[in-house]
């Protein structure tokens, strides 16, 4: 594993932000796996800013995103919809039929799932995936388990991550309880994985990542298995290192 630490937030967002617009120069039709969250906004602005300058096109860039919950209105200001069209897509220039998210509202949220990986498989598979981590250890909605699930799924939210995410919502009542998510064998088909952690609360599941046991109670350690990750942190998710 790559593990880069940076002084502060910006560093990060900028090296970020060049890492995957250095896939998409490299590759103009990349697909590009991405997230929603506080970790990766900073590599979105910094995307958008590249952009603006002129340096990178995203017109034949293709993006699958990892998770979005059920049963909310994309419309809602809490939708990962909204999200990612605030924070990116609004700002740069993917063509909109290139961009996918699982349908959270869909009727039959299995074949919901089913028909998400079909659609990665067509596109050709993850060129760089894009994540966050939860203080669980969580990856995209892989809650900690007694086992990995493999592809796209539905899950029930733990606790934690309801508490985790509350800060986003008026209540932590008004948290969805219930997601759809690319399963850790989606993640772990991407050629190449970075990781974004920022702050202290983020340390122990960097650890576990690093030099722990690889297990489905921290889902996140199942990278230690892939090639190509690399992990951009600050110093407060780097302190146990
Ligand atoms: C979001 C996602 C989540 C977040 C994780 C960290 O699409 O998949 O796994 O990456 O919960 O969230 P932040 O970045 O808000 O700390």
């Amino acid at each position: 594993m790559n593990v880069l630490v940076f002084d502060t937030e910006e560093q990060i967002g900028i090296a970020a932000g060049y890492y995957m617009c250095g896939q998409v120069l490299q590759k103009p039709e990349s697909v590009l796996g991405l997230a929603t969250g506080s970790s990766p906004i900073r590599a979105y602005k910094h995307m958008i800013s590249l952009y603006k300058q002129g340096a990178v096109d995203f017109s034949k860039v293709t993006t699958f995103n990892l998770d979005k919950y059920c049963r909310l209105d994309v419309k809602d200001k809490n939708s990962y919809h909204t999200f990612m069209y605030e924070n990116l897509f609004n700002h740069i220039n993917i063509p909109e039929e290139n961009i996918n998210f699982l349908n959270g509202n869909a009727w039959d949220l299995e074949k919901e799932c089913k028909s998400y990986e079909d659609k990665i498989k067509a596109a050709g598979g993850i060129d760089i995936q894009l994540l966050g981590i939860g203080s669980n250890g969580h990856i995209a909605f892989n809650e900690p388990a007694n086992a990995f699930q493999r592809w796209s799924h539905v899950v029930n939210l733990k606790e934690s991550t309801i508490k985790d995410n509350s800060r986003f919502f008026d209540s932590v009542e008004d948290v969805p309880t219930q997601a759809v998510t690319m399963g850790i064998g989606s993640i772990m088909q991407a050629k190449r994985i970075l990781i974004i952690a920022l702050g202290e609360k983020k340390a122990k599941a960097i650890k576990q990542v690093i030099d722990g046991n690889v297990t489905p109670e921290c889902p996140a350690s199942i990278l230690q298995f892939h090639k190509d990750v690399t992990l951009m942190l600050d110093k407060g998710a780097a302190s146990l290192l």
